[in-house]
This record gives C-alpha cells, sequence and structure tokens, in this order.
C-alpha cells in the first residue's frame, strides 16, 4: 500500500526542516532535492534488531513505518548470513542527515560528474541526479539485486542515472574521469584508482577506516602526484566495503593463552576514544576482530576483544572496579593495548585535537600519511599500504 503523496511529501519536508533547522542543511538546492525524494519508495522495507538480537522487519504495513522513514537515521534494508548462521547487514539506507553533510563537503556545481561507490538502496542516487542529472550520476554497488532494486526505484520516478554492478575497489574506469567520488561504504585504505578516475582540482569523499570505528569521512583533492585533505569535522562510519578488498573474516582471539595483565583508567572499547583509536594503526599490526566475550554473574559480557591478524590480542573487562579501573590482558607479538594507550596520552598532551584539524595524504605507492593542521607537520603518521 503506497502512503498518499500528501502524507509522505510532509514527511520529507518536515525531515529537510529538521536537517536545516539543526544545522545540517544550508543548500537550498539540496533541500529542495530532500523535499521531492520519497525515502519510502527507496526503503520499502527495514529491520531493527532487538536487545535479544533478533531482527524484526517493519514495512508499509506496519504502524508507524513512515514517521520511522522520514526520520534522521539509517534503516538496514538487507541482511546476510554468515557460516555460522549470525545474520549481518549487507546494506542500509544511510542517514539522511549524514548524506546531506556529504553531498554538502563535495562542494558540487552544475557540471559536477558524480561517481557514487555503493549504491545500496539507491536513495543517494535520487538526490544527487534530482542535483545534477542522470547524465551526470554514475552508482555502482557490488550486489547486482541491489543495483536492479534500484534501478526500478529510481525509474518510477523518472530518474535515470548510470548504475552498474562492479566492486567499487576498481571504480568505474569506463565513464571515467569524474570531478567528484564519494563513497557509502568504508575502506581500509583509499583506493588509487578513484584517484586515477578523478579530475586534477576533483574530490574524493570517502571514509577511511583501517579498522573498525578507526577512522572517519575525509575529503581528499586530486593534486598531480597525490590525494590530499582533511577529515570532516564530525565523525562517521560506513558499513565496510566488500568483495576483494574486504576486511579477513573474524577470527578467534586465542583462549587458550592467559596473557600478561594490568589496568587501564580507559573505557573498555577502544572506540571510546576515536581519533587515538584512528592514530595508533599506523603501528599496529592488521586488525581484523573487535568483539565482546564471556558472561559476567550480571548476565553481561565481561571483555571487550581485539585481535589483530599477527595473533596479537588484548582484551579489556567491561566492569571497572570502585576506582574506575579496568582489568586488562594483551598477548601475541604486539602490545595493541599499552600502544593505544600511549597515542591516548600523546593526544591528550596535544589538547585532544578534533578530526577536523586532522588530514591526510594519499600516494600513489598506496601509502596514507596522516599530519595534523597541515601536511608538513611534525605530527605526522604512516598507514602503510595494504598488501
Ligand atoms: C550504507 S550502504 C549505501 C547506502 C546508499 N548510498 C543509499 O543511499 O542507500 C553501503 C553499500 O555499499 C555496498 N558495497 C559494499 N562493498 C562494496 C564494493 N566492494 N563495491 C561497491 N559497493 C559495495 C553495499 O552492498 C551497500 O549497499
Amino acid at each position: 500500500m503506497t502512503p498518499p503523496a500528501l502524507e509522505w511529501r510532509q514527511s520529507a519536508r518536515r525531515l529537510a526542516a529538521r536537517l536545516w533547522e539543526s544545522d545540517v542543511l544550508h543548500d537550498d538546492g539540496v533541500r529542495a532535492a530532500i523535499e521531492a525524494t520519497p525515502r519510502h519508495v527507496f526503503v520499502p522495507r527495514f529491520f531493527v534488531q532487538e536487545p535479544t538480537g533478533a531482527w524484526v522487519a517493519s514495512d508499509q504495513r506496519t504502524p508507524g513505518y513512515l514517521d520511522e522513514v522520514y526520520r534522521d537515521r539509517p534503516l538496514v534494508t538487507t541482511l546476510g548470513e554468515l557460516s555460522d548462521g549470525q545474520r549481518v547487514t549487507v546494506s542500509s539506507s544511510t542517514t539522511p542527515g549524514l548524506m546531506v553533510r556529504m553531498i554538502e563537503a563535495l562542494e558540487l556545481d552544475d557540471a559536477s560528474r558524480v561517481l557514487e561507490i555503493g549504491t545500496g538502496t539507491g536513495y543517494n542516487a535520487a538526490l544527487l541526479t534530482r542535483l545534477l542529472g542522470a547524465r551526470q550520476v554514475f552508482s555502482l554497488d557490488v550486489a547486482a539485486e541491489l543495483i536492479e532494486a534500484a534501478r526500478s526505484r529510481l525509474a518510477r520516478l523518472g530518474l535515470t542515472p548510470t548504475l552498474l554492478a562492479a566492486d567499487g575497489a576498481a571504480g568505474l574506469p569506463d565513464h571515467a574521469p569524474y570531478d567528484r567520488i564519494i563513497a557509502t561504504c568504508s575502506v581500509r585504505r583509499v583506493p588509487w584508482s578513484w584517484a586515477d578516475q578523478t579530475r586534477p582540482g576533483g574530490l574524493v569523499l570517502a571514509d577511511l577506516k583501517p579498522a573498525l570505528h578507526a577512522g572517519s569521512l575525509v575529503a581528499l583533492r586530486r593534486q598531480e602526484d597525490r590525494l590530499e585533505g582533511r577529515f570532516l569535522p564530525r565523525w562517521a562510519a560506513f558499513m565496510a566495503m566488500r568483495g576483494a578488498a574486504a576486511p579477513a573474516e573474524i577470527v578467534e582471539v586465542r583462549r587458550g593463552e592467559e596473557g600478561a595483565r594490568g589496568t587501564t583508567s580507559l573505557g573498555s572499547d577502544p572506540a571510546s576514544e576515536l581519533v587515538p583509536w584512528f592514530l595508533v594503526q599506523a603501528e599496529l599490526p592488521r586488525i581484523v576482530a573487535t568483539g565482546l566475550r564471556g558472561r559476567a554473574p550480571d548476565g553481561r559480557p565481561s571483555w571487550a576483544t581485539v585481535a589483530a591478524e599477527d595473533g596479537s590480542w588484548c582484551e579489556v573487562a567491561m566492569q571497572a572496579d570502585g576506582t574506575g579501573s579496568r582489568v586488562t590482558r594483551q598477548g601475541g607479538p604486539v602490545r595493541i593495548w599499552d600502544r593505544f594507550e600511549r597515542v591516548v596520552c600523546e593526544w591528550e598532551n596535544l589538547g585532544r585535537p578534533g578530526w577536523g584539524r586532522f588530514g591526510l595524504t594519499v600516494r600513489p605507492d598506496g601509502s596514507h600519511i596522516v599530519w595534523l593542521d597541515e601536511p608538513a607537520s611534525p605530527h605526522r603518521r604512516v598507514l602503510p599500504p595494504t598488501e
């Protein structure tokens, strides 16, 4: 059952007004695109995870569906299954406010040709097409069935950007060069193919995440021999890119080893200090798993765990003692938690700079240099190229 046009139009207008009033949305053209784009067409069904872990679907017959779809929040639209039967998110409709922030950060003009990596529902491709026209918008997703669904939803609205099923790591060379590339899935490293396909002076906007939660959105300008630019001031996270460039599957923390014990005054999760958790990646082996394990008497998990490709691991007690201190355990070749704590300390000594003060230079050899304030800053860290 399709909701009456008036009802969704009011909802879309209210969404745009809320984004405007909360200082997220500033561009009249983007506002008009939000108001004219029926998000419910792109999200005919979404899933919500209950505290038990079960996923529950909502669709147009579910009370409150339309209100949910026009709220400023992400909606999980496709689930997959791991080999152990666990269900995982495969695609979602991004929070509209985040999409707006990214579109505004692209600094589009009427002539911009844009490639989107991660079509998903097609909602963002619809916004871009309304802004630029179908001939200037290209969007790809690794999942062919998502591309088909997005194509037919867009066509229902008379929107016909170029859509393709392909691994976004390679970009879309057939239609290059682009003025902008925007990725709505996260990458461990920005592929140089994206730089190759961006015009000089053009922008690549991507969520750089060498490990889970470790990184954020960065807007990189194409210069002759590099991509270079700053992180956006507000942290954000997208689901990781799948396919050839995807992270390895979950590995087990080595349970047989007791590890070296210590204590920490930080939170149990490195992501509780996001900037240093990103910075320390330059000196860690590749992180392949983060999660929770064990069961405390009150039923909650007892340990937050992090595991690296080379067998290094750390665990931090979820519950602090009366003084706020938590037990830590570490094992393997690299003391992950010790390094993280040291980088937290260095970052605090610098005055806890936020994302907007950090920038990134990406070289054709795949190296990523993270700098504070200026590319020539003495505070630089190098993320080595991945294999
Ligand atoms: C957060 S969703 C994108 C949301 C989308 N822009 C929208 O407006 O609905 C991330 C998408 O990235 C896609 N993706 C994951 N790995 C990819 C890859 N290697 N190449 C292209 N797309 C990929 C997923 O299939 C998923 O649909």
